[in-house]
């Protein structure tokens, strides 16, 4: 069952074709997709004013909190995968949330032991220490060009002067309403008399636009210390939540070696734990690398792929966690006699049921909200970010006079609201634990051929790196970024043991034939995904940016010359 809306979903809101863009990558010139077109104008802005594409994901990160709060918020956490052309440095800068020193493994069960429901989703108790702001600083600090007060300034203007409500804030803030009309401050700034704006209505966030000056003045520590500070704290804890200054005041980014694998002659790097990313999507792709793909028929390509998912998931479930708390065999899960193992034991002609492959019930979520932007610059930086506040507005809660929007990340720890609110297993490598981050499928990408770079990633909850594996399928088969983001996307996550496929993504004749070897089929009551992609073609000299159909993004390929 799921509770929430999931992102990428778009019900009715499926408009636009998809939007790509292509340009000469002479000089000075750039390319940037995001899931919101204010968020991209604000890295166009940042970059003619000579910043990099690290300033453009500060840019565009600070932007989206303010113009998407549905699926981003300076509340929230992220992962940003980032290359610099200077020396050829790439690392992934964690700044995902850590639960609070006293949360523990029952923090989300009534004294008889059963779950509190939407204790994990709903209000501050469901809030993580967000790494978003610190991630913002860590960018600006050390790898961007310009100032916190110039590239927050876009966002800044934002918030001040306000921002339309569009058909996706009036669709997304009905479907939590009765959540944001619970807390005084969320339902003074994103409802009006405890309904939804209409659309048009004029959205300004004064109190954020404060916070985030607040934050361009003085850095991370205007956010984690002082009086910010203890107004978050208080507020939470006055709501049910557990946070201490403490915890805002030891929270730090950590920068991570990305995981690096290898599909034939590509290369991938992407996101390494506390997220599954880029160790599930190695895994797959190896697997899938002992069989023939191209020589395959639609139904028996699809069957490789969906059987590769339900493996590489399984090892998430039993294996990923936060690497400070425990020991991951990243080196074994992705070493190729392993994974040729798992290939020789895939039937190519019938489904396997996933208890057969390990009996760890750990229940996938489906998620819901969370956003993803691509960029490179004049110079060939590149940064993936995808960033997360986990379900529609998060948590749904803003501490007085602060306006940050808090997260519900805690969620993701093996707490399992999206599958009817019960711990599926809590006593896995995903249990909650104080300082813990919890484990995320986010899957900021990079993918490297001959002369081609890819930068690419996409909400959608656990699925998203099964939705990154198909577009990356594409890349490989010489498909263009248009094609990737715009694929029927379908996902196995090993449990439950179905095959997700998004409405209308898998044809009829399609799903008959699965079904007829052993495929349990559900399809999606919306799309799945919203993907935000950019290539550069080094042979041909051109460069694209393409924002999924599904969703409301913008891509630009632009020249900062003129
Ligand atoms: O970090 C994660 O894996 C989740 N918080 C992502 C949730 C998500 O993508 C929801 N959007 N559809």
């Amino acid at each position: 069952m799921k509770l929430f809306l999931h992102l990428g979903m778009t019900l009715s809101l499926v408009l636009s074709t998809v939007q790509v863009v292509a340009g000469e990558k002479g000089p000075g010139v750039a390319a940037i997709a995001s899931t919101n077109k204010y968020a991209t104008e604000s890295a166009i802005d940042v970059i003619k004013k000579g910043g990099n594409a690290f300033d453009a994901a500060v840019a565009i990160t600070a932007t989206l909190a303010v113009t998407e709060p549905y699926g981003s918020s300076l509340g929230g956490g992220g992962l940003w995968l980032i290359y610099r052309a200077s020396d050829g440095k790439q690392v992934m800068i964690d700044g995902r949330e850590t639960a609070p020193e006293l949360a523990h493994n029952n923090l989300y069960l009534d004294p008889a032991g059963n779950v509190k429901r939407g204790a994990s989703v709903n209000g501050p108790l469901a809030a993580g220490i967000p790494g978003i702001p610190a991630g913002m600083a860590h960018l600006a600090t050390n790898y961007g060009k310009l100032s916190l007060m110039d590239t927050l300034a876009p966002a800044i203007r934002f918030a001040e002067n306000g921002i339309q409500v569009d058909e996706k804030y009036h669709v997304f803030a009905k479907t939590r309403r009765h959540v944001l009309s619970s807390y005084p401050d969320t339902a003074r700034i994103f409802l009006v008399d405890d309904e939804v704006p209409r659309k048009g209505f004029r959205l300004r966030q004064k109190d954020l636009a404060e916070t985030m000056s607040l934050l361009a003045w003085k850095g991370a520590s205007g956010f984690y210390r002082g009086k910010l500070a203890q107004q978050m704290v208080h507020e939470v804890n006055e709501y049910g939540g557990v946070w201490t200054l403490d915890d805002l005041e030891r929270y730090e980014v950590i920068e991570r070696e990305p995981v690096v694998t290898n599909y034939r002659d590509m290369k991938i790097i992407s996101a390494s734990p506390p997220s599954s990313g880029g160790v599930v999507l190695g895994q797959t792709l190896k697997i899938l690398s002992n069989f023939d793909l191209h020589s395959m028929g639609n139904i028996a390509r699809k069957h490789h792929v969906i059987e590769a998912m339900r493996r590489a998931y399984r090892d998430r479930s039993v294996y990923l966690g936060d690497p400070a708390f425990v020991n991951i065999p990243v080196q074994r899960l992705l070493d190729n006699d392993y994974l040729s193992g798992l290939a020789l034991g895939l039937d190519q002609h019938k489904a396997t049921p996933s208890i057969l492959i390990g009996d760890t019930a750990v229940i996938a979520q489906a998620g819901s909200q969370t956003t993803h932007f691509s960029v490179i610059d004049r110079d060939g930086n590149r940064v993936a970010g995808t960033l997360s506040i986990n379900t529609v507005f998060g948590s749904g809660f803003v501490p007085e006079g602060t306006g940050v929007l808090l997260n519900a990340n805690m969620d993701d720890f093996t707490i399992n609201a999206f599958t009817g609110g019960h711990y599926a297993n809590k006593d896995t490598v995903n249990a909650i634990e104080a300082g813990k981050r919890p484990l995320s499928s986010m899957t900021p990408t990079f993918l490297e051929m001959d002369n081609k770079v890819a930068i690419m990633g996409t909400p959608g909850g656990t699925g998203i790196t099964a939705m990154v594996l198909l577009a990356a399928l594409d890349f490989y088969d010489g498909k263009p970024p248009e094609s990737w983001v715009s694929l029927p996307r379908y996902y196995h996550l090993y449990l439950p043991d179905v095959v997700v496929f998004e409405r209308d993504g898998l044809s009829f004749e399609e799903q008959r034939l699965l079904h007829d070897i052993g495929h349990r089929l559900e399809e999606h009551r919306s799309s799945l995904g919203d993907m935000q992609a950019v290539m550069w073609d080094r042979a041909n000299g051109r460069v694209y940016a393409a924002s999924d159909p599904r969703g409301n993004g913008s891509a630009v390929v632009f020249s900062d010359n003129n």
